[in-house]
């Protein structure tokens, strides 16, 4: 090839990485890293995308030069010229991507196996998954139960899940790491925060109506202030009385689905549960055994232009007599 022709393949090759690098750095494709494990999918990431930069460059450069350099009068309908193989070239394009793909493969094989690693004394915090809330225990620190994702700065913690129904997913995006959620499957991954703040944890497996809803807010704090709330929520978190049936709605989930003006909740999955009481009258019921039964046995009685078993079924199983209780407090005080 003339030396003309590689130097003008080159510039366009240059401005093409320039513009495509531009392109991934301008542009925060990825949320600001919170976690060990997502610095080093982080890496992984770059790694590839600054790889894929290069190939992309050298491919442009020789097609856009192509396109100017060897064109044809619009009625030349001859033949082009019959080319045979070049084995340099040939030896070319399938080592140099052969040693890219291994190298993405060997990187990506040490960040997984990395990421997977507990290290010593980790921390474990057991995910509950159901239909459509997070709950959070804390086998370490006996009695801790939290619909809020708490964690101390700079622990390894090891997340185990159980689902109560269908397949789940936990991701919070900043942390990188990624787990479904399988019934009658333990999984787990490990997660390093790294900086303190507030994060969404959400539900990335479609599971049924309240899907978009299942969110669960995660806050990373200080060791020192992680104790004081782990003594806080052994404590009873200063809750009781009128305030249990409160807790219990929002740690159950209730508010992902359904309406309730003493709660603050605005979805409509379910029924709106404002005028539980006055549909328990109507029905010639007592307002609290209405409620009662609605929660444990949810398609007993399906409300009208509901769908059964949107409800979950079970509950009766996953709350305590005293939760149900004081759920069903809160519900028929807080209704007309
Ligand atoms: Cu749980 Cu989507």
């Amino acid at each position: 090839m003339r030396r003309g022709a590689i130097v003008r393949i080159t510039l366009i090759g240059v401005v093409v990485a320039i513009l495509t690098s531009l392109v991934a750095i301008l542009i925060p494709w990825l949320p600001d890293p919170a976690s060990k494990q997502m610095d080093r999918i982080e890496f992984a990431y770059w790694f590839a995308t600054v790889i894929c930069i290069g190939i992309f460059a050298v491919v442009m450069g020789v097609l856009l030069y192509s396109i100017f350099a060897f064109r044809v009068a619009p009625d030349d309908d001859s033949d082009g010229p019959s080319i045979h193989g070049n084995t340099n070239l040939e030896i070319a394009w399938t080592v140099v991507p052969a040693v890219l793909v291994i190298a993405i493969g060997v990187l990506s094989a040490v960040v997984l196996s990395q990421n997977g690693n507990a290290g010593t004394n980790p921390m474990t915090i057991k995910v509950i998954a159901q239909q459509f809330a997070w709950r959070f225990e804390y086998p370490a620190s006996k009695g801790v139960k939290s619909n809020e994702l708490v964690m101390p700065v700079d622990r390894n913690i090891t997340f185990e899940f159980e689902s109560l129904d269908v397949i789940h997913s936990f991701w919070i995006p900043q942390m990188g790491q990624k787990q479904d959620i399988v019934p009658g499957i333990d999984t787990h991954i490990v997660v390093t925060p790294t900086r303190e703040g507030t994060f969404t944890l959400v539900c990335t497996e479609l599971c049924g109506l309240g899907h978009a809803t299942m969110r669960a807010p995660v806050r990373v704090v200080s060791q020192q202030a992680y104790d004081a709330w782990v003594k806080k929520q052994q404590s009873g978190g200063g809750a009781g009385g009128a305030d249990a049936g409160k807790t219990v709605f929002a740690s159950a989930g209730c508010s992902a689905c359904h309406a309730f003006t003493p709660a603050g909740s605005t979805a409509e999955v379910g029924p709106n549960l404002d005028n539980v009481a006055a549909a328990a009258k109507k029905a010639g019921e007592d307002p609290a055994a209405y409620v009662k039964e609605s929660i444990v046995d949810p398609n007993k009685v399906v409300a009208s232009g509901y769908q059964p078993d949107v409800m979950p079924g079970n509950f009766g199983d996953s709350l305590s007599a005293q939760e149900i209780d004081a759920l069903v407090t809160y519900l028929t005080a807080g209704s007309q």
